[in-house]
């Protein structure tokens, strides 16, 4: 074969970020936007028609060492906003990874894919869980560390943790993203989260109450009861504020939107990056966030995940 194509979607994060990381639960979203790379063998490693420094791409770097570093030529296509906390790297390193798994005749489960995009992740991020990576592969939605759930996917370890990873059941839902359109890298929010958990015994309690918080989320979710989700999503942003990483800029967005929708909060690793809300009136939502300068993009849940084709 000389070239595959594959496709992951993007994702957010709608309960349980950072408290993830201490193995609480937590619960990620598809959406349809969609990272697309078509992969071919070459003699050196080029993307999007020019040579690359595969250093600087730490991902495809990572996913290659598990192929003996031969050189692939990448086109790459993406509809998610890079560096927003939207899964931009997650969902490249599961499509390159499926694509690579395709090309080098290997069956390609998702559950492997999953376990070499997390890989990727935490070897460029240096940390953090496998939600983002295992959401972009399955797609629909996915629960972490859910008691209750009975649909298993995988479960991956990682530095001592642990995380058991569902498929969930996702109604087809409204949101509005808001990106600040500052770009936040990931690994030294979570880093401060865990530097603030380890000084202060109420920081701990703040990453439990998300957990608890996370939890009644997937009932609200299950009995797709938006008014109390909403309300969960809104508490959540608050507590991830006490953690410290919101900002003044995602806390504008999420004002801006409460008036038009069930609930909003930061999403991802927050310091910049996106908020999420709730709605059934996107567009009041999408122009509240436009009037206080964020970049609006309404997305829709239930969304398939990774995809392999020729
Ligand atoms: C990033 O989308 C979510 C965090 O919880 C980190 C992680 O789980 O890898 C902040």
């Amino acid at each position: 074969m000389t070239q595959v194509t594959a496709s992951a979607p993007g994702k957010f994060v709608i309960l349980g970020e950072h408290a993830v990381v201490y193995g609480k639960p937590a619960i990620a979203l598809a959406i349809d936007r969609r990272f697309t790379v078509r992969v071919s063998p070459g003699p050196e490693f080029r993307i999007n028609g020019e040579p690359a420094d595969i250093n600087a791409n730490p991902h495809i770097k990572h996913v290659s060492s598990l192929y003996d570093m031969r050189p692939v030529s990448l086109h790459t296509e993406s509809r998610i906003p890079p560096g927003a906390g939207l899964g931009s790297s997650a969902a490249l390193s599961v499509a390159f990874s499926g694509a690579m798994r395709r090309l080098h005749g290997l069956a390609v489960e998702p559950e492997s894919v999953a376990a070499e995009a997390f890989d990727a992740e935490y070897a460029a991020q240096g940390r953090g869980s496998p939600m983002d990576t295992s959401a972009c592969t399955h797609g629909y939605g996915v629960a972490l560390n859910m008691r209750g759930c009975d649909r298993p996917l995988w479960s991956l370890e990682k530095g001592g943790n642990r995380w058991d990873v569902h498929d969930i059941d996702v109604p087809a839902m409204t949101f509005v993203i808001g990106h600040t359109g500052i770009r936040a890298a990931t690994g030294p929010l979570v880093e401060k989260v865990r530097k603030f958990r380890e000084r202060n015994r109420f920081a701990s309690d703040i990453v439990d109450e998300i957990g608890d918080v996370t939890l009644e989320g997937m009932t609200a979710l299950r009995t797709d009861d938006r008014v109390r989700l909403g309300e969960l999503m809104t508490y959540d942003h608050k507590l991830l504020s006490i953690l410290g990483v919101s900002c003044k800029e995602l806390n504008k967005l999420v004002d801006a939107s409460l008036p038009h929708a069930y609930g909003a909060k930061l999403t991802g690793s927050g310091g910049g990056g996106c908020m999420i809300a709730l709605t059934d009136a996107p567009d009041r939502v999408a122009e509240a966030i436009r009037s206080r300068g964020g970049m609006p993009y309404t997305v829709s849940t239930r969304v398939e995940g990774l995809t392999v084709g020729r």
